[in-house]
């Protein structure tokens, strides 16, 4: 793993861009995994800007709320659309993402599994942190090995998405979420972390022992990952504590 720490949110917005917009240009037909949440908000606004030519990509999003459709404000392709999407030239049907109301969600994760290899597996994929160490919709102890799947959302992370719901109440309890497995066959992994609120978690996921239980540790058996984390963020890293 290769960890790079920059001094803020707005440094890691522009080096994440950076890595995006020079693999779009050494590869135009680049294949991008794209994680929902705060942290990405920053790189989709350089991306908008960037006048950069994304009509050969395509975007494979990590996951998205079993339950609500692509109507609903919530729903990760409002999300998507509203902070990328609609300010680039990709094409909509290179803009792939589940179907949260598909009638049988194992059905769907399994159409979700032959979408990604048909678009020839991800070349780029961002990932945020969750405070659990989860990635995508992948929970604490969630196997390793899992494929594409239906995911339980912990109540912490419930809490965490709660505030466009208005409640945690009206937060769905589940998502379809590509696994871990699928997460380690990307080519290139970015995470992003950033704030105070992560520096536990990041030092726990960069020193701790690999396990299940912190599904971010299995990124440090991938050969290609770069965390881009603000000093906040690496606060608590043994090698920021000089
Ligand atoms: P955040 O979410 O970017 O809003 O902190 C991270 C995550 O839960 O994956």
């Amino acid at each position: 793993v290769r960890l790079v720490i920059l001094d803020d949110y707005t440094a890691v917005s522009d080096a994440a861009a950076a890595i995006a917009l020079e693999q779009l240009r050494r590869r135009p037909e680049t294949v991008f995994g794209m994680p929902t949440g705060g942290t990405p908000v920053g790189l989709y606004q350089r991306l908008a800007a960037s006048g950069a030519d994304f009509s050969r990509a395509a975007t494979v999003n990590l996951d998205e709320y079993l339950g609500i459709g692509p109507d609903h404000r919530e729903s990760f392709y409002q999300f998507m659309l509203r902070h990328l999407w609609q300010h680039i030239n990709l094409a909509p049907e290179r803009r792939y993402i589940p179907d949260g109301l598909a009638p049988d969600p194992q059905v769907e994760s399994a159409r979700y599994e032959r979408t990604i290899e048909a678009a020839g597996g991800i070349d780029l994929l961002y990932l945020g942190l969750g405070t659990n160490g989860h990635i995508a919709f992948n929970e604490p102890g969630t196997p390793w090995e899992w494929r594409t799947h239906v995911g339980n959302l912990t109540e912490e992370t419930i809490r965490a998405n709660a505030a466009g719901f208005g409640s945690p109440d009206r937060v769905p309890r589940q998502a379809i979420t590509i696994g871990i497995a699928n997460i380690l066959e990307a080519r290139q992994i970015v995470l992003l972390v950033s704030g105070k609120g992560k520096a536990q978690i990041l030092r726990e996921v960069c020193h701790g022992p690999l396990t299940p239980a912190l599904p971010a540790t299995a990124l440090r058996s991938h050969p290609n990952v770069t965390v881009l984390a603000d000093r906040a963020a690496a606060a608590l890293l043994e090698s920021a504590a000089g």
